[in-house]
């Protein structure tokens, strides 16, 4: 991490404000001033602004019931974010681990760990997400099939990967990608002639929505929870 970059993380200065402190002398690496905002820190690096040791804050991990009508982004001009629901005094560096369109609902996973949050979205990681999908018209065996082997979407390359398909109502079907491909579940069922007219995510890895959180409440992951994101 660049040595601004560490104080913005570490202190209540913004970047700019912490690039300026560097300027100025007041920060020490090992003891010695430090002008290069750009000099990079390591883990065990001992930094001191005004001769005050800096230490990274501890990482933090939430899970937001989304409600529909709320943007995953940290900032938007016509929607509330994501963040507006989270108090103001734990949001910073907050970032979102998987968005969901504005009208998907469900588990959210917002964090400041930018290496778990990786291990999440990462395509190479393989980490399961699960939705309820509400459809138009019941899902044919066939359109079951197609899923759970791959399906073409328009204009990719690639196959999607093999899907897990549970049926809970006529309509209403539980999918498991582990993928995370731009309207992924809608773009699935319009290529197997179906359409979402509802849907909810459940799961990602091994962490469940919390049924006690109504739409637009959060709580922190548990240790367990974060560590399960392996
Ligand atoms: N797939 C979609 O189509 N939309 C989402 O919000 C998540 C997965």
């Amino acid at each position: 991490m660049r040595l601004d970059q560490f104080i913005a993380h570490c202190t209540p200065l913004s970047r700019k404000e912490a690039k300026r402190a560097i300027a100025r002398g007041r920060v020490t690496i090992r003891g010695l001033p430090c002008r290069d905002a750009g000099e990079k820190i390591t883990e065990d690096c001992p930094v001191c602004l005004d001769g005050q040791g800096l230490h990274r804050p501890e990482e933090r991990y939430f899970m937001l019931n989304k409600p529909a009508g709320v943007v995953s982004a940290t900032t938007d001009a016509d929607h509330p974010t994501a963040l507006d629901l989270l108090p103001p005094e734990l949001i910073r560096d907050l970032h979102i681990a998987g968005r969901l369109d504005l009208d998907t609902t469900g588990l959210l996973l917002l964090t400041t760990d930018g290496q778990w949050s990786h291990r999440i979205t990462s395509p190479r990681t393989d980490c399961p997400k699960v939705y309820q999908v509400t459809l138009d018209s019941p899902l044919s065996d066939e359109a079951e099939r197609q899923l759970t082997r791959g399906v073409q979407l328009k204009s990719e390359d690639r196959m999607t990967r093999p899907a897990d398909v549970r049926r809970l109502g006529n309509r209403i079907i539980e999918l498991t990608i582990s993928e995370g491909r731009y309207h992924q579940v809608k773009r699935m069922l319009a290529a197997v002639s179906n359409h979402v007219q509802a849907l909810h995510r459940i799961q990602v890895g091994n962490i469940r929505l919390d049924p006690d959180l109504k739409p637009g409440e959060f709580r922190p992951l548990t240790p367990e929870e974060v560590a399960s994101v392996g």
